[in-house]
């Protein structure tokens, strides 16, 4: 620290209480503005240590097995990231080589995906699936009015244009049908179809059709639609339609997947009718939140309205998101693990959590109690239900297992099998076999704890008595 003539270290220490703890400073004694700034500033550790103090009290993100995006990154990733969290990534000009990483990274997601380069695919980072389906959407709404429009179809009816996805949609797909006032067709989905009947959804589709949604997996279950399936019909349906119907993969946690563990599952660009596909980089793209990647497979694909056009080393580049600043250091994550772990490295780690789901699927079914839904066939998910005849029910169990600090949610399947009430977890690279046996083991006396207690107000109402053993943890 500077000496000025007038005042000594040890003075201007005592006046910034530099040399203070941090817990015995005045500063630490300042109340956390709540609605109004705090009048006067805050030393920069002590702010910090009292952000990092509130909230500690969070739940620990490695217990989380609610949440599908990413909690661990590699030290040098993030220190990487917080090197470049300054960059801002519509900047093109200012940080060429920042945007060229972005290119890249859309590249090796079109290759992985299978698309054609001589269809001229193109793509975009965003800052998650939301905006990247969003993105899809418009796209087929833009493409639909277009063609609609040369076939003599009156877009400007009472008749709203519609979108077809299964009723285990994720929210974005409403949000996006509530913003551009779109009819959200909800195909259902039942015991025996717990992802789209390809089949049925045909009934759905007409020449107000913007498009199909795919979902793998679906939010719910984690299980693949069928999206084959879907292209088969509709290439059969296109044939004679007055405008063709293609198809967007919602892939947030699937497309990132399905490359590494079922490389011959053709869901992808390989299907003629697949025409754009999303996902969240934060999700199995294996960075912290927030990046997705949005991909359509040819210039066609993508109307040209929803193309801007940013400076670029003197020239133009083209931008197609929704947002315009953000920081660039997710898309550098993102690159730092592709380089990182290369094809064989995601291999691996998809390998190691799809072995981390199943001996989950077989310890919880050798419980002898639960009936799988879905087993992690795909990807590294499973849910279950309660078939045995219990005093306690699957959101008693959730809360037992909280006081562990899981979180593992019980909720119910969507429209039609709403009776069905599900718990599920899962997987990320980052649980590991000894984490998940200490979960069995917590979860094996929780189980022991609900049967010996009593519920006493019932099923629905969550009461328990204090009696519980606790041993076994
Ligand atoms: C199928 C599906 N689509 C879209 C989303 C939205 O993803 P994000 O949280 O990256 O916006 C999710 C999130 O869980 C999802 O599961």
């Amino acid at each position: 620290m500077p000496q000025t003539s007038k005042t000594t270290v040890a003075e201007m220490n005592a006046l910034t209480g530099a040399l203070s703890p941090i817990f015995g400073s005045v500063a630490s004694d300042v109340e956390l503005p709540v609605d109004h700034m705090n009048d006067q500033p805050v030393a920069p550790q002590v702010a910090a240590e009292l952000i990092r103090e509130y909230l500690s009290t969070e739940g620990n993100a490695h217990q989380n097995l609610a949440t599908f995006v990413q909690t661990y990154m590699e030290p040098e990733a993030t220190q990487l990231m917080a090197d470049t969290l300054e960059k801002n990534a519509i900047d093109k000009d200012e940080y060429p080589m920042t945007a060229d990483i972005e290119n890249r990274c859309v590249a090796i997601l079109e290759n992985l995906w299978h698309a054609d380069p001589d269809e001229q695919p193109m793509g975009t980072s965003t800052v998650g699936s939301s905006e990247a389906c969003m993105l899809g959407g418009l796209g087929m709404l833009f493409r639909w009015k277009a063609l609609a429009k040369a076939a003599g179809i009156d877009v400007y009816s009472e008749t709203r244009p519609n979108l077809v996805v299964t009723s285990g949609y994720q929210i974005c797909w409403e949000k996006f049908c509530r913003y551009w006032d779109i009819e959200m067709r909800l195909v259902p989905m039942d015991e025996n179809h717990l992802s789209m009947d390809p089949e049925l959804a045909m009934k759905y589709v007409d020449d107000h059709t913007i498009g199909v949604v795919c979902i793998i997996g679906i939010t719910y279950t984690g299980r693949y639609d069928d999206v084959k399936g879907m292209d088969k019909l509709l290439a059969e349906y296109n044939k004679t339609a007055k405008v063709p119907v293609r198809i967007h993969v919602d892939g947030a946690s699937g497309a990132m997947i399905a490359p590494f563990i079922e490389p011959d599952l053709e869901w992808d660009f390989r299907l003629p009718n697949v025409w754009s596909i999303s996902t969240s980089g934060h999700k199995y793209g294996l960075v912290y939140p927030g990046i997705g990647w949005v991909i359509w497979r040819s210039k066609e694909a993508l109307p040209e309205d929803m193309i801007f056009w940013v400076s670029y080393l003197g020239g133009q580049e083209a931008t197609m998101a929704i947002n315009f600043s953000r920081s660039a250091a997710q898309i550098v994550g993102q690159y730092y693990v592709f380089l990182r772990n290369g094809f064989e490295g995601y291999k691996e780690i998809h390998t190691r959590t799809m072995d981390v789901a199943h001996h989950l699927v077989d310890e919880i079914s050798k419980m002898g109690i639960f009936e799988m839904v879905y087993s992690a066939e795909e990807c590294p998910i499973l849910c279950w239900k309660l078939v045995a005849d219990k005093d306690w029910t699957l959101y008693d169990l959730q809360d037992r297992l909280r006081m562990h600090g899981w979180q593992i949610p019980a909720y119910p399947l969507p429209a039609n099998m709403q009776e069905t009430v599900v718990q599920r977890i899962v997987c990320r690279a980052d649980l590991s076999m000894t984490l998940v046996d200490k979960f069995l083991r917590d979860m094996k006396a929780e189980i022991a704890n609900l049967d010996k207690s009593h519920i006493i107000t019932g099923k629905t109402d969550r009461e328990y008595t204090t009696s519980f053993d606790h041993s076994g943890r």
